[in-house]
């Protein structure tokens, strides 16, 4: 079976660096915000630019954080996508707020900027944008709404450390920006971990307070806050990982090439983008028969993945809202046709054209039926 994502070969390549990190991390007797963490704070700001990281539980926690740091609570709107993960709608909801949804575009899925002012109201406290896949959204629109209406701008990155638009990376966009380290993500951890970043040394000052009860000094809490620190044997993992990540997204965008190159006349592929404005966190085709290719894909022992197959609109979670079906047709569109394929740092070619191979079997057979 070809997985979605493989880190078994990774793991036999750094192991050996890792292991040593984590004994170090084990005889120093120092697990939780301690220099491992610092480290990786200082290297994660610097390589995206910002001036400060401030490590984290998650990216959940960190999307929570950003919005609290940003006093958005009950009776203020958020403005972001419906085409995501739940935890982007799920942490304006946790900090009170009203998520308020905005259609996205057919070609990057992200966030359109053309729908956005339509959404803006008295109550709009923050534009939450979200780059999917790894591609950025389209940054130099959204932040001159975001200028011209005074609203603050936190960028769920979680998918796209590395991704750069217009000489930026993206995170260090906005006001706050926000990753995940979850083990399948491009920079993944084994077990949970997330990165908040900002050049605002206010909201810095707030968020390492906030991520820790509340308190800068032990035993003094000046605000309510949560436990949400990142632990060292995460921070030794990611600081190991991290030497490669160029690298690793530079064999993403090759092997996302290979699959545009060979698939794009059967089928709606990503563009072959030559700059690293997307870092193919996830390679996602779109196709009319989505099931029946991944159900034929399975049979060949060849995994797939839908991201994301019900729009945050649509979930019962967020049926208060009172959204309804058609609200959003774009994204719509793309939670019933858009079918992730495998993609990893140490997939080899000869496995990649196992799964090109099937895919233009199907729209053979698809196409002469
Ligand atoms: C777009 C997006 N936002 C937020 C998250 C939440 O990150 P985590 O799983 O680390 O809490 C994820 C990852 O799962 C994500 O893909």
């Amino acid at each position: 079976m070809i997985p979605m994502v493989d880190l078994k070969e990774e793991l036999e390549i750094l192991g050996e660096s890792i292991f040593k990190a984590l004994k170090e991390v084990l005889e120093s007797g120092e697990y939780i915000l301690g220099k491992k963490g610092k480290e990786l704070e200082n290297q994660i700001a610097s390589y995206v630019e910002a001036s400060y990281g401030i490590g984290v539980g998650n990216g959940t926690d960190a999307l929570y954080l950003a919005l609290k740091a940003l006093d958005i609570g009950p009776g203020d709107e958020v403005i972001t996508t419906p085409f995501t993960f739940f935890a982007t709608g799920e942490a304006i909801a946790q900090v009170g707020a009203k998520p308020v949804f905005v259609d996205i575009e057919e070609d990057t899925y992200n966030i359109n900027p053309l729908k956005i002012r339509e959404k803006i109201t008295s109550n709009t406290k923050a534009i939450l944008v979200v780059h999917l896949y790894g591609q950025a959204a389209k940054m130099k629109e959204i932040m001159e709404i975001a200028h011209k209406f005074n609203l603050k701008v936190v960028e769920d990155a979680c998918q796209a450390i590395g991704t750069e638009y217009k000489g930026k990376r993206v995170g260090a966009i906005g006001d706050i920006g926000c990753f995940s380290f979850f083990p399948s993500k491009n920079l993944g951890s084994y077990g949970d971990a997330g990165m908040i970043v900002t050049n605002d040394k206010s909201l810095y000052e707030k968020i390492i307070t906030l991520r820790n009860h509340g308190s800068k000094i032990k035993y003094i809490h000046s605000t309510i806050g949560m436990n949400s620190r990142l632990d060292e044997l995460q921070a030794a993992i990611l600081l190991v990982k991290f030497k490669y990540l160029d690298i690793f997204l530079h064999k993403r965008s090759e092997l996302a090439k290979r699959y545009t190159m060979k698939l794009n006349s059967l089928l709606k592929t990503p563009p072959i983008i030559e700059t690293r404005e997307h870092t193919f966190h996830q390679y996602c085709i779109e196709l009319d028969e989505r099931d029946q290719v991944a159900s034929f894909l399975q049979k060949n022992e060849i995994a797939s993945a839908i991201y994301y197959p019900i729009p945050l609109h649509l979930q019962e979670a967020f049926k208060y809202l009172n959204y309804q079906k058609g609200d959003f047709p774009v994204a719509e569109k793309a939670a019933i046709k858009v079918l992730a394929l495998p993609i990893f740092p140490f997939m080899n070619f000869e496995k990649q054209d196992r799964i090109i191979l099937a895919l233009q079997e199907f729209m053979k057979k698809n196409n002469e039926s």
